[in-house]
Parts: structure tokens; C-alpha cells; sequence
């Protein structure tokens, strides 16, 4: 995809700067050069043998140094690259290119250069979201700076919203689309949730709070060897039971069959079947809040057999009586004096997928659904990212397409606020 492309990667000097290993080294996967310029904040977070190490090139920071000057200007270093990527750009190097400043080797580099720089900014929601940051990216991007991210999502210091630099693939993807002429400056903009919302939370806001999460699939036995089941991966609870945890909160993950890691710090009790799911549910009781993720099986073998059904040469195949699993949603929603101040379902569906889950919330009578297409060629059954809508008594909220641990997160942010309120 990138062979022979030449990548100038300013690395500044914040907490996504780790992120850079995996971005080089995806780059020259890809069979792209990747030379580093990095800032003096960035050598506090990433050392410049390791980026050396893996661009297999040197990398440059020192814009006083005689022996870089000698062997290449700064003005070459541009000159030399195809595309300069800024990754993380934080608040500083966005406002430095913005008013022209050029203290140092990176800003010098930026401000010399008459080549297309992509942005990928990550700072702190608040700075990001600030006035001053938001009209130095309007003024950038007027200018033909192209941004990727940021990404909203939870951040280092216990806020919430956009500020998290985009993935390495995203990053990639962007300069792929750059490369490949269908990313140009007007049509490329950041995705600002509107309004913009940022939410700030105490340190740990669930501590001392009980939360169930049921996850994956059931499976439901016909006889010893063989089942009903479906293709749930158990991804999107799993997330979510993980980040409740990160939040400070008491976990019990109620699991179906899946190859997910157990979520560190989580109780987690391990089921096959619906009604095995229901009786590990009712027993992790009470809890402050239970989020429903499973996707139990409707139905269940009548009678499963203990024996494995025979084929008998010539005789018809047998007929599977099927009678329905109990709703744990619904049952978690009816507790009674057990009731879980918040219970969240889910509801997968395949089309009007927001009308259908709100009747749903009706229906199961839990207090919030997340409702998400999993209509084929979505990708969501097993796949890492989610399309979701959150159903409140409130009304509906559309959330962007966003990785499943994403869409953990913010609904863990969402509890939280609930249930601190
Ligand atoms: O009825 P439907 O399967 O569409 O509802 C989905 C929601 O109900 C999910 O939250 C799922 O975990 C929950 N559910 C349940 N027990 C069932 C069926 C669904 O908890 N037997």
C-alpha cells in the first residue's frame, strides 16, 4: 500500500506518544520510510532510541545540532518526505503551527515545509474543547492541515469526550486515503460530538457500587455433544464489564462460552446455558446496576437427551421440540425489592433498529437499551467496532461509530453519572 512513500513523523510530547511505536512500525509494514523528528517534551515520554530502533532510521530532535545541520537541514527533512504526519499533535504544537512559531526543530520543520501535514491531536477533553485550540485547528485546517481524531472517549485523567489521539490503524488509514487522492482538506474533518460534551467525574466514581454484566452467548443443549448457540463474542460485554471495573466498581460478569480474556479485576462465573445464566444473575443480587450483553437463545431443547442422538440407517431425523429460555433482562427489571437501580439491555437488531428498541425498553422493562445493527455487513457480531444507540426515558442518543471498548467506556461514564447523580 505505502512502498516507497516517505513519512516525516513529528512526534510531540504527550501521553499518546507510546502510540507512535505501533504506528511506525504499521507503517513500514506497509512498506512506507518513517524518519522522526521528535520534541523535547516527547523525549519525556517516548526515549529516541526506540523510534530509532524501529524506523531504523535516525531520528532528529536537536534543532542547534551542527552535526544535524550538516548532514541534513531541517528544510530537507521536509523536502525529502512525501507526507508530514503529527502524531500526537498536542495543544502546543497545534497553536505553534498556527501562529508560525518556530522554536524548535519540530515547529521549524512544520512552519518550512511545503508539503501536506496530517494532524492526529490527543490532549486533555478540556484543552482540546478549549476555544483557543478549537480556532487554531479551524485556522490550520483553512490552511490544508488535514486531522485525524481526535477520538472521544475516556482519558488518563478521569474525564470523558474527544481528546484521545485516533488509533495507529485509523492514523494509517488516513495517510493510505491521503496517498490514494480521496482524502482532501475540505472533505476531512474532525468528528466533534455536537455539542460538545465533556464530562468530568470524581477519581473512581463507582467505588463502593455492585454491577452484573451478563456477556456472550448461551448454548443450549440438544444432548451431550451437540447445541444451539450463536455467533455473540461476548467482545461488547466483556468491555463493558471492564470498564465499569476501571471506574471503581464491584463486578460480577456473568460469561457464556467465549475466548475472551477474563477482564482483570472482575469476578467472572462461567455458564452454559440461559437458565444457568438466570441462577448466577439472581445470586450475584443485589447490585446498583446490571447491564444485560448476553444474547441469550430464545429458545431451549425441550427434553435434551443425556444420551447422543443415534442416526438409525433409514429412519426420519429428529424432530427438536423447542420451548422458551427465561428473559433475565425481564426478570432482572421485575426484581422487586432486589430491582438494580439501573438495568440496561441490549437489542440487536437488524432493521428500524431504533423504533424496535424502544418498545423493547417497554416491553423488558429496564431502564435504558443500547440499541445496535447487527444487520449482516455491519460487522458488529464479532467484529471490534459498534454502532449504537442509547434509549433512555429521556429519548434517543445517536453515539458515532466507535470500537466496542469505546462504547464501553462512555456507557460506564453514563452509569457512573447515573448513579452518582
Ligand atoms: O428479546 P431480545 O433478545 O431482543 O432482547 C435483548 C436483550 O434482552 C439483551 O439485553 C439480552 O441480554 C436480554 N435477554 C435476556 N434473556 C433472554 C433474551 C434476551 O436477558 N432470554
Amino acid at each position: 500500500m505505502l512502498t516507497g512513500k516517505r513519512i516525516l513523523l513529528i512526534v510531540s510530547g504527550g501521553i499518546a506518544a507510546f502510540k507512535c511505536h505501533d504506528l511506525i512500525r504499521r507503517l513500514r509494514e506497509r512498506g512506507a520510510a518513517v524518519r522522526c523528528v521528535m520534541t523535547e517534551a516527547a523525549a519525556k515520554f517516548v526515549t529516541p532510541l526506540s523510534l530509532q530502533a524501529l524506523s531504523e532510521d535516525r531520528v532528529y530532535a536537536d534543532m542547534f545540532s551542527l552535526t544535524d545541520e550538516s548532514e541534513m537541514g531541517h528544510i530537507e527533512l521536509s523536502r525529502e518526505a512525501d507526507l508530514l504526519v503529527v502524531a500526537p499533535a498536542t495543544a502546543d504544537i497545534l497553536a505553534k503551527m498556527a501562529a508560525g512559531l518556530a522554536d524548535d526543530l519540530a515547529s521549524t520543520v512544520l512552519l518550512a515545509t511545503d508539503k501536506t501535514v496530517l494532524a492526529a491531536p490527543a490532549m486533555n477533553v478540556r484543552m482540546w474543547l478549549h476555544a483557543a485550540t478549537q480556532a487554531n485547528a479551524a485556522t490550520l485546517r483553512g490552511r490544508g492541515v488535514l486531522f485525524v481524531g481526535p477520538n472521544e472517549g475516556a482519558m488518563a485523567c478521569n474525564e470523558y469526550g474527544p481528546g484521545r489521539m485516533a488509533e495507529p490503524l485509523e492514523i494509517v488509514a488516513a495517510i493510505e486515503s491521503w496517498f490514494m487522492g480521496k482524502l482532501a482538506a475540505p472533505d476531512f474533518h474532525m468528528a466533534l460530538p455536537q455539542p460538545p460534551e465533556a464530562i468530568i467525574l470524581p477519581h473512581r466514581p463507582l467505588l463502593g457500587r455492585r454491577a452484573l454484566v451478563t456477556s456472550g452467548p448461551t448454548r443450549e443443549a440438544i444432548d451431550p455433544v451437540r447445541y444451539i448457540s450463536n455467533h455473540s463474542s461476548g467482545r461488547q460485554g466483556h468491555a463493558i464489564a471492564a470498564a465499569l471495573a476501571t471506574l471503581g466498581a464491584d463486578v460480577t460478569l456473568v460469561a457464556g462460552p467465549v475466548s475472551q480474556a477474563d477482564p482483570v479485576g472482575v469476578r467472572v462465573v462461567r455458564v452454559d446455558s440461559a437458565d444457568q445464566m438466570l441462577e448466577a444473575c439472581q445470586v450475584a443480587l443485589p447490585v446498583d446496576v446490571a447491564v444485560c450483553a448476553a444474547a441469550v437463545a430464545d429458545w431451549k431443547v425441550a427434553r435434551a437427551v443425556n444420551a447422543k442422538l443415534k442416526k438409525a440407517p433409514g429412519a426420519a431425523p429428529p424432530v427438536l421440540e423447542l420451548v422458551p429460555n427465561p428473559d433475565i433482562l425481564a426478570t432482572l427489571s421485575a426484581a422487586g425489592i432486589n430491582r438494580p437501580r439501573l438495568v440496561v439491555g441490549f437489542a440487536a437488531e437488524t432493521e428500524d433498529v431504533v423504533s424496535n428498541a424502544v418498545a423493547k425498553r417497554t416491553r423488558k422493562g429496564c431502564d435504558w437499551i443500547v440499541a445496535n445493527d447487527v444487520s449482516a455487513g455491519s460487522g458488529t457480531f464479532g467484529g471490534t467496532d459498534n454502532t449504537v444507540h442509547l434509549v433512555t426515558a429521556e429519548g434517543v442518543e445517536d453515539w458515532p461509530k466507535q470500537s466496542k471498548d469505546a462504547v464501553a467506556a462512555r456507557l460506564a461514564v453514563r452509569i457512573a453519572q447515573h448513579l452518582v447523580a
